[in-house]
């Protein structure tokens, strides 16, 4: 089922856990979490110490996308703090094979993602590997930015090498996700929408997220 997963670098920080309950009202089963270290992306949020603290006060599959330099040396932390998928960049990870394992290894479902600058035909070596491929939709880094179109073209390139290798690794898509342009996206092949703002920024969060899986589901249905 496609599922709307939203991303808490768009909500109020202060008041996390009620942000967190007004999301799953609104029928979100997973929360996406954005780790940024200031060198990967020009951006700082959070660590280990909030992951943990959100796993108390949640029971939502926890998505954690790391934006860092060292995905190696820190993803076992988030592991450990309670993530139950973490994702790393392709661009971050010389040994990504390795890198994809040592996440399993540690206990949470592995994810690769895509920079749009970065063809979808790199990952055909670790696509057996992966429970899921995020592909971003704008540059890495902040939140509110626009959604790039060339993003369609490389998720249904993905979908297509997913059906032809026979694997059933999900497709998250992450920026600029509006109620405009998410029916498109599902037709695609996406399974997992991440939104921020266009959740966060609104005044009714949950009917927010009500209303895009409603047109997520909407779209699905007349998928192939
Ligand atoms: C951007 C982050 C996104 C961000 C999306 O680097 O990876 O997850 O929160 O925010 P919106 O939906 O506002 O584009
Ligand atoms: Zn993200």
């Amino acid at each position: 089922m496609v599922q709307i997963v939203p991303s808490i670098l768009a909500a109020d920080f202060a008041r996390l856990a009620r942000e967190i309950e007004t999301v799953e009202r609104g029928g979100a089963s997973m929360l996406h979490i954005d780790v940024m270290d200031g060198h990967f992306v020009p951006n700082l949020t959070v660590g280990p110490p909030v992951v943990s603290s959100i796993r108390k006060a949640t029971r939502l599959t926890l998505d954690v996308h790391l934006m860092i330099t060292d995905p190696d040396k820190y993803a076992p932390a988030f592991i450990e703090a309670g993530a139950n998928q973490v994702s790393v960049h392709q661009e971050a990870c010389p040994n990504l094979d390795r890198t994809l394992r040592m996440i399993r290894d540690e206990g949470a479902r592995p994810g690769v993602v895509l920079n749009p600058a970065t063809p979808v035909t790199l990952l055909e070596d670790v696509l057996a590997l992966v429970d899921y491929v995020l592909i971003m939709s704008v540059n890495p880094g902040f939140g509110g930015q626009r959604f790039i179109p060339r993003a369609l073209d490389k998720i249904r390139r993905l979908d297509g090498l997913r059906s032809d290798l026979g694997l059933d690794f999900a497709i998250e898509i992450d920026g600029g996700i509006t109620t405009e342009n998410l029916a498109g996206v599902v037709r695609a092949g996406c399974d997992w929408i991440v939104a921020g703002s266009s959740i966060f920024h609104t005044p009714d969060p949950a009917a927010a997220v009500a209303e895009m899986r409603q047109i997520a589901q909407g779209a699905a249905a007349v998928r192939v």
